[in-house]
């Protein structure tokens, strides 16, 4: 939720867009290869909670654009996320990715075995501030999405990349929440350390980019 219209996306991150978000075919051999391998893991055990083709490709497109440092990710689940930002980082970028879940965990570990530059830790989300500060940032758990972007500030470098997903577009929004303000897309478009907008990405779905200032 939002109040207003949706604000431009951020300077310099227009380029990072995805041109085409409608109609992504995410069929095992339209993806990278681990992230069929992880979208299998998710559907097996019959989790409903991955992220979808057209924030994959998104992320895939920001992982590609980070030319040093490490990335992180709150909130791995099966692993479809970290698997569509493990297939578009450089070979010299690490990866940490971090699940409360332990059954979840350790589905990743298989997953991202042969993966030595991705890093799954099991722990409250908190944690993974210690390993930062990130060149991208992708807060996919709801405990973390709930807390001040302050928080959030020094565990990216200035000019990195924060991704937050599962927004609903304004005009998809159910009759009771009109007029109502929205405590994440408000603490981020205001936070004056980052310069965030929000970006649609299919009918269904937007995502808030926010880049650390300098
Ligand atoms: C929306 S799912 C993640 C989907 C994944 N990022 C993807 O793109 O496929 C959210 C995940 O956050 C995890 N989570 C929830 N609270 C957490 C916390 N306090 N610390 C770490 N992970 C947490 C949940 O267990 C769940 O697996």
């Amino acid at each position: 939720m939002t109040r207003g219209s949706p604000s431009e996306t951020p300077p310099g991150l227009s380029s990072l867009l995805i041109p085409s978000p409608a109609g992504v075919d995410d069929s095992p051999a339209n993806v990278p290869v681990l992230v069929a391998r992880a979208m299998a893991e998710a559907r097996y055990t019959g989790f409903p909670n991955s992220c979808s083709a057209v924030v994959g490709l998104l992320l895939h497109r920001l992982a590609s654009q980070v030319e040093a440092g490490t990335i992180g990710e709150i909130g791995s689940g099966l692993g479809v996320g970290t698997a569509w930002l493990a297939s578009g980082m450089r070979p010299a970028i690490r990866l940490i990715t971090i699940e409360s879940d332990a059954a979840r965990a350790t589905a990743l570990l298989g997953v991202f075995a042969a993966r030595p530059s991705v890093e799954v830790l099991c722990a409250d989300w908190p944690a993974i501030l210690d390993h930062g500060p990130f060149a991208l940032l992708f807060i996919d758990a709801r405990p973390a999405k709930a807390v001040s972007p302050d928080v959030f500030l020094p565990a990216v470098v200035p000019g990195g990349t924060v991704v937050l997903d599962d927004l609903t577009p304004i005009d998809r929004w159910p009759p009771e929440w009109r007029g109502r303000p929205d405590p994440l897309r408000d603490a981020w478009s205001h936070h004056p350390g980052f310069a965030a907008g929000e970006h649609r990405l299919s009918d269904d779905a937007a995502v808030i980019l926010a880049r650390r200032h300098p």
